[in-house]
C-alpha cells in the first residue's frame, strides 16, 4: 500500500524509554502496528516535559494524523492542545493518566482505585496482629498516584489493627533519605506499598544496604514481564507481590483501527488488573512469554507473505513481458 493511503497514527509518549514500563508500552504498540501493514505509526517522546508533549501534539495536528494516542505526563497544561485537536475532528485516545477534559474519544487504562484496593486487601487478609504499613506515594498529583492511594486507604482504614503511614517520593535521592529515616523510626515495619515496582525495588535496596530487610514485605505495581520487571522481582523474593498494571499499548492500536473503521468505541476501556505473588508469578510470566512468542510468529509469517508477494510480482511481470512479444 502506498504512503498516502495508509492510516497515520501518532503516539505522544510522555516519559523516556529508560523507564521500562514506557518502553514496554511503546514496544507493544509497535508490535501491534506491525501486524497491520496499513498502519503508519509515529512515536514522539516528550522526555518528561509537558512543554515538549504539547509541542509534539501540535506537530501531530499539523501532520494530519488520522488518530492521536496520548499517554499524558500530567493532567492540566496539556488540556488546551487536546481540546484543539479534538475540535479539529481528530479522534483522541488517552492512555494511563487522566486529563481534565472530556474532549477525547476514549480512555484506556486499569482502574487505579482497584489497584490500590487489591494491595490493601492483600495486606488486610494477612494482618492477624498489629501491623505497620508504609505507603510510598507518587511524586505528583497524577491520577494513578491519587487513585491508588485512595483505594489503598479505603481498605486499610477499615482495620483498627493496621497502622498506615505515608511518604511521598519527591525525588529519588530524597526518597532514599526519607525511607531510611522511616526504617530508623519504625523498627517493626511489616509492609511497604509503593506507587510502582521501581520505587519498591529502590527502597528494598536501601533496606538491604542498612541490613534492615527483616520481616518487611514489599509490594509494588506494574508487574512487567522480563528480567528487570516486577514479576521477576517476585520470583526472586524481593517483592512479596505486585499488582499488574498493563500498559494498554496494543489495545490502543486496535481501538485506533476501530475508530478509523467508523466503529463505535466506548468512552472507557478498562484493562484487567490482578495480584501477582509467588503463587502465580511463574504462570503469569509463562503466559506473557507465550503471547510474545505468538506475536513474533505472526510477524515472521507476515514477512514470508511479503517475500512471496515480491516473487509473485516478479513472475507476473515476466509473464507480461513474454506475452507482449
Ligand atoms: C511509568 C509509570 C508506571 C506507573 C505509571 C503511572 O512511567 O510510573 O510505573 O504505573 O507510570 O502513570
Amino acid at each position: 500500500s502506498d504512503k498516502s493511503s495508509r492510516i497515520k497514527i501518532g503516539f505522544s509518549q510522555s516519559i523516556s524509554e529508560d523507564d521500562s514500563w514506557r518502553k514496554s508500552m511503546d514496544n507493544s504498540m509497535k508490535v501491534e502496528a506491525s501486524l497491520h501493514p496499513e498502519i503508519d505509526l509515529s512515536i514522539y517522546n516528550a522526555n518528561s516535559s509537558s512543554k515538549k508533549q504539547i509541542n509534539d501534539i501540535e506537530n501531530m495536528i499539523d501532520n494530519h494524523m488520522d488518530v492521536i494516542i496520548i499517554a499524558p505526563l500530567g493532567n492540566d497544561s496539556i488540556t488546551p492542545v487536546i481540546d484543539k485537536a479534538f475540535k479539529k475532528g481528530i479522534p483522541i485516545i488517552i492512555l494511563d493518566r487522566k486529563v481534565n477534559t472530556s474532549n477525547y474519544t476514549t480512555f484506556i487504562g486499569s482502574d487505579n482505585v482497584e489497584v490500590g484496593k487489591i494491595a490493601g486487601k492483600y495486606i488486610a487478609s494477612r494482618a492477624n496482629k498489629v501491623t505497620n504499613v508504609l505507603e510510598i506515594r507518587a511524586t505528583t498529583n497524577i491520577s494513578p498516584g491519587v487513585e491508588r492511594s485512595l483505594g489503598f486507604k479505603q481498605v486499610l482504614n477499615q482495620f483498627s489493627n493496621i497502622n498506615r503511614k505515608s511518604i511521598t517520593a519527591v525525588s529519588l535521592d530524597s526518597l532514599n533519605q526519607s525511607f531510611s529515616r522511616v526504617l530508623d523510626s519504625i523498627p517493626n515495619l511489616d509492609y511497604v506499598f509503593a506507587f510502582n515496582d521501581n520505587i519498591a525495588l529502590q527502597v528494598w535496596d536501601v533496606a538491604k544496604k542498612k541490613n534492615k530487610i527483616g520481616n518487611i514485605k514489599f509490594i509494588g505495581v506494574d508487574g512487567l514481564n522480563g528480567p528487570v520487571g516486577g514479576i521477576q522481582a517476585v520470583k526472586e523474593g524481593k517483592l512479596t507481590a505486585t499488582v499488574l498494571y498493563p500498559t494498554g499499548g496494543s489495545e490502543a492500536i486496535k481501538i485506533a483501527l476501530q475508530i478509523v473503521n467508523k466503529e463505535i468505541v466506548p468512552k472507557n476501556t478498562k484493562l484487567a488488573t490482578t495480584l501477582i505473588d509467588s503463587l502465580n508469578a511463574d504462570i503469569m510470566s509463562n503466559q506473557f512469554d507465550k503471547v510474545s512468542q505468538q506475536m513474533l510468529n505472526i510477524e515472521q509469517q507476515q514477512n514470508v507473505i511479503k517475500e512471496q508477494e515480491k516473487e509473485y510480482i516478479t513472475l507476473f511481470n515476466l509473464i507480461k513481458l513474454l506475452t507482449f512479444f
